[in-house]
């Protein structure tokens, strides 16, 4: 495909109302402020159980100074969400009449899936709220769609890189067999087989997006990314578990809206049914990552600790489909988009750092 300027993407958005579902998380809010910057009507659907503000208060063994940083990143994704007038909907999408009375009231053209406990670990520790969480508000979504497929074009499920499970060789594409091991990615991989389903029985166009291991401003989630830039600014050690030699596809939040924006634009409608790697492309050991916080804060400490020995084998998830289907071209590197986040972080922690005193 040509390449597709990302403003001329405005064209095909600006009579879409799109609703996100777990809209008011990481992933969410970013999409939902790149949506409605390109003309998109934007509505969220959020109960804000996971990663809240609420949850950000009585999260035992939090230090102040990061309470007073996660408690900024979270009220400022509801301003920045205001401001460029998102609708916020505060709702339980386990429940189809709270959900039902969401779809009358927004009347959506498009729904992006994305509510989940977003982390292999949580979910681990608590497989009957991941079930819920991922699989039913996917079932009333999917029976809130179903009868209305001439009004809503396309359902949008936020799969994940999980589904793979362990990599036989460096790199996978989304021809590659699904391994999925654990709940949460059994669950990533059922509920795009309901969303295959819902498609090939009742007509609905879908779309299955697969990111990995996401960093980017805002996020509370605690994965590697943010929890090294952290422990680097707290005096803590960074442990690269057997050297660091450990490899995943690291993708700045931009680039990942970039993709979803691409694929919620040029989607064809009912007959356009596609599953897309929207990552960098090229895996980083968590030895490089280290590396670039430590550019950032050199007083950084790392420590090498021995393997465990469950850990995933992960690598490059190729974006070869999402570059010839969508145009989407991956713009960041490790070394520009998390040392730029990296950077960021710096500052917000001397935000939170100056607020924690003065009070
Ligand atoms: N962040 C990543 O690296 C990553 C990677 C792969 C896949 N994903 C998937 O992308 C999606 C979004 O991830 P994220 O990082 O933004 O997570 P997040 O935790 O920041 O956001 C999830 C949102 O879903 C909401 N939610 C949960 N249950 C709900 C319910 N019953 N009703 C309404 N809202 C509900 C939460 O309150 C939260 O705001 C998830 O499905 C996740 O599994 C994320």
């Amino acid at each position: 495909m040509s390449h597709i300027p990302y403003e001329s993407l405005s064209g095909h958005l600006k009579d879409q109302r799109i609703l996100l579902v777990g809209g008011a998380g990481f992933i969410g809010h970013n999409l939902a402020l790149d949506l409605a910057n390109l003309g998109a009507t934007v509505g969220i659907c959020d109960n804000l159980m996971v990663n809240s503000l609420i949850e950000n208060c009585y999260e035992p063994g939090r230090a102040q100074v990061q309470r007073t940083a996660y408690q900024n990143f979270l009220l400022d994704r509801f301003l920045l969400l205001r401001q460029v007038g998102v609708e916020l909907m505060n709702s339980d999408a386990r429940l189809l009449a709270d959900l039902g009375r969401v779809f009358e009231r927004f009347q959506p053209t498009k729904v992006v899936h994305m509510a989940a406990i977003a982390s292999a670990v949580d979910a681990k520790a608590e497989p009957g709220l991941c079930f819920d969480l991922q699989l039913i508000t996917l079932r009333n979504v999917l029976e809130l769609v179903r009868p209305k497929v001439k009004e809503i074009n396309q359902v949008m499920f936020m799969s994940s890189s999980t589904v793979y499970g362990d990599f036989e060789g460096d790199s996978v594409d989304e021809t590659t067999f699904p391994r999925p091991e654990g709940i949460y990615a059994n669950a990533k991989f059922m509920g795009e087989r309901l969303v295959r389903t819902y498609r090939t029985q009742y007509g609905l166009g879908t779309t299955v997006v697969r990111p990995s291991a996401l960093y980017g401003e805002r996020c509370i989630s605690r994965r590697v990314s943010q929890v090294f830039i952290e422990n680097a600014l707290t005096g803590k050690p960074l442990l690269l578990e057997g050297g660091g030699d450990g490899k995943l596809d690291f993708t700045y939040i931009k680039d990942l809206t970039q993709g979803m924006v691409r694929a919620l634009a040029l989607h064809k409608g009912h007959d356009d049914s596609s599953t897309f790697n929207l990552t960098f492309g090229n895996a980083r050991t968590i030895a490089d990552l280290a590396a670039v916080v430590k550019s950032v804060v050199p007083d950084a400490i790392l420590e090498e600790r021995p393997r465990a020995k469950d850990k995933p084998i992960r690598g490059t998830l190729s974006i070869e489909r999402a570059r010839e289907k969508l145009g989407f071209e991956p713009e960041w590197t490790l070394e520009s988009g998390f040392k730029q986040y990296c950077e960021w972080y710096v500052d917000q922690w001397r935000r939170a750092q100056q607020q924690t005193e003065a009070n």
